[in-house]
């Protein structure tokens, strides 16, 4: 499988600054009971296949990565490489990969699998449902 690279500068990947932004409206997504519910209403990122957000904070305890691919299909990641640095991930356009903001560029197949690079394990995905307009997300915790 050819990889390829998200067009980043070098000062980019090497701060770990992340292409994917985090919701423009704040109140866009909830927590509770092990489920993130975000309203797609609200979530003008996730209207085109393509797009992605970075939920991250308040009561959420993990930092999550979600994707409307362009296959037209919702995903979901613990937003954070394996690899040592443990940096946020982006999706790469022309591709349903995601791949790490570092220097690294570790680089996940749609189901979190390690494809290229240097961590060490696959990063968590998480089950993802819609309902009218409402993705509901459920985080587990991982095993130790
Ligand atoms: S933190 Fe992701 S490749 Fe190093």
């Amino acid at each position: 499988m050819d990889i390829k690279f998200l067009k980043r500068s070098f000062f980019q990947r090497l701060l770990g600054i992340s292409a994917t932004s985090k919701p423009e409206i704040d109140d866009c997504w909830s927590y509770a009971n092990g489920k993130l519910i975000i309203d797609l209403s609200k979530a003008s990122e996730l209207k085109t296949p393509g797009g992605a957000i970075r939920i991250e904070g308040n009561n959420l305890s993990k930092r999550v990565l979600v994707v409307y691919g362009e296959d037209g299909k919702y995903r979901a990641f613990h937003n954070r490489c394996t690899h040592l640095g443990h940096r946020r991930l982006d999706p790469v356009p022309g591709t349903d990969t995601v791949q790490c903001c570092s220097i690294n560029k570790s680089t996940y197949d749609s189901g979190g699998k390690k494809i290229f690079g240097p961590m060490p394990h696959p990063i968590v995905r998480y089950p993802v449902e819609r309902e009218q307009e409402n993705l509901i997300i459920s985080i587990r915790e991982e095993l130790k």
